[in-house]
């Protein structure tokens, strides 16, 4: 099983060291993939000498921020046309542990699509201030209404993908530019009839840099779960009265 783990990076020069270094002695068997979006700090030239010293490392550069979604996407298709069969999302500023990616790992034999949850019996969030705490779990709940999704950590930002699961997604056709990302991922899946599962993690506060969430990144994702629930409810109607 070949594994790729993508890191989408933008001004995260401190925190990215580390995580590679951990990642590459956690998952040793596991190629890196940084996406970078030409980080005016620098990131990006960091990646590179990383890769030129490491052949399991590679970087994707990208011409400006054009959020989380874009950076995914553009990793997930260079990894399939790179033939992995596994492909893990984690971000590069330490709140996703790699000591715990092996868990998620082991899962993937029974799942097309393993999420690391702080929203499960177990699962943990260190040093994240209260209203972080309160958006994430209110997007979560919010969204598994909607969506009618029995998934506890709909944002979470840990995963793990079996490669067929991606190729029967597409890509090209997801619009959400920031975290709405993870949600209309979890949602195309499930509707796919594939299935989730959640494992426990501990996902730690950065000490390093500054997160790049936002206002708008939040009523993105809300407006966008507003709208899919609603199709989502026109349509069953619609097959309920036409019996179609
Ligand atoms: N290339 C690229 N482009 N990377 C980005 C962009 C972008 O526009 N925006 C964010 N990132 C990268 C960051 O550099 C980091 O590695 C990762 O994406 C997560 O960004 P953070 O800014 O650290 O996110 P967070 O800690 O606020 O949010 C966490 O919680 C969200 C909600 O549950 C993350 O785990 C998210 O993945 C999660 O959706
Ligand atoms: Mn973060």
């Amino acid at each position: 099983m070949k594994i790729l783990t993508i890191i989408p990076t933008y001004d995260e020069i401190d925190a990215l060291p580390g995580t590679v270094e951990r990642l590459r002695a956690a998952v040793p068997d596991s190629d890196v993939l940084i996406v970078d979006d030409n980080s005016p700090d620098g990131t990006g030239r960091f990646a590179d000498e990383l890769s030129r010293q490491d052949a399991q490392i590679h970087v994707l550069h990208r011409t400006s921020k054009n959020g989380l979604g874009g950076a995914y996407i553009a990793g997930f298709g260079w990894g399939l046309r790179e033939g992995y069969d596994i492909l893990v999302e984690l971000d590069a500023d330490g709140s996703h542990q790699p000591e715990q990616l092996p868990s998620l790992l082991a899962k993937i034999d029974e799942a097309d699509l393993v999420i690391g949850s702080r929203w499960v019996p177990g699962g943990s969030v260190v040093n994240w201030p209260l209203h972080r705490v309160a958006i994430s779990r209110a997007g979560s709940l919010y969204s598994r209404t909607m969506l009618g999704l029995k998934v506890r950590d709909i944002t979470a930002g840990f995963r793990v993908f079996r490669r067929s699961v991606l190729e029967d997604i597409d890509l090209s056709s997801i619009e959400s530019v920031g975290y709405g990302f993870q949600v209309d991922m979890t949602f195309r899946v499930a509707k796919m009839g594939r299935t989730i599962a959640e494992v426990p993690i501990t996902f730690v506060e950065r000490t390093q840099g500054v997160s790049k969430m936002s206002s708008d990144i939040v009523v993105e994702a809300m407006l966008n779960v507003t709208r899919w629930g609603l199709a989502a409810r026109a349509r069953t109607l619609k097959e309920r009265i036409t019996g179609s």
